[in-house]
């Protein structure tokens, strides 16, 4: 039996020259689809503008929240004067010099102690409207030794706040007030007006 022949001669080399066309084809019209595809993308003038304003919206708002913090962020209760990174509660009542101290213990305070002329300065004007008023300074340990609430000794440096004369421990005065100008010493067990003294919170932003 002869063998029929495929097709006629040089068919096979036709048919290579058509498949490679195709082939070009196919991979430019690919590489079309892949630029057109790519040029979508880039956005549109109006596209940039809109995302601008979107970004200008979004900063608004940060900005109006930021203030917002800020005024939510107090370092003091709102009650308490803020001075120096302290808080300071004057008492609208009165009370003994033992009630009075407990009464800055339970709101996580103390009866004041004084660690600066400035702050001293500032308690004496604002307890001078208020009238007598305690601070947390006594001798009831050893008389005329005096100490803070803290335990630290009153330091030579602030003796210069007794008003004249003072402390005279008249009939028996152990506590420490500020009275008028400077301070006195007083029977502890007398009803006075008293100023607790507390850390100040800090705002993230002011550290
Ligand atoms: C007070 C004393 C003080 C004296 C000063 C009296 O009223 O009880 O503590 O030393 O005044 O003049
Ligand atoms: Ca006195």
């Amino acid at each position: 039996v002869r063998m029929q022949p495929l097709g006629p001669p040089g068919c096979l080399g036709h048919g290579h020259t058509f498949v490679l066309q195709l082939l070009g084809l196919t991979l430019f019209a690919g590489l079309l689809v892949a630029l057109l595809v790519q040029v979508s993308k880039v956005p549109s003038s109006q596209e940039q503008e809109q995302e601008l304003a979107k970004q200008e919206k979004v900063y608004q708002e940060l900005t109006q929240l930021k203030a917002g913090v800020d005024r939510l962020c107090r370092p003091c209760p709102w009650d308490l004067t803020f001075f120096q990174g302290h808080c300071y509660f004057f008492s609208k009542s009165q009370r003994n010099w033992h009630d009075s101290a407990t009464a800055c213990q339970e709101e996580g305070a103390q009866l004041v102690v004084i660690n600066s002329a400035e702050e001293q300065s500032f308690l004496q004007l604002t307890t001078k409207k208020r009238g007598h008023t305690w601070m947390g300074l006594s001798d009831l340990n050893k008389e005329a030794t005096w100490h803070w609430v803290d335990g630290s000794p009153l330091s030579l440096r602030f003796m210069k706040y007794w008003n004249p004369t003072e402390p005279n421990n008249l009939g028996q005065e152990d506590c420490a007030e500020f009275d008028g100008d400077g301070w006195n010493d007083a029977k502890c067990d007398i009803s006075k007006f008293w100023v607790c003294k507390k850390s100040a919170l800090s705002c993230s932003h002011e550290q």
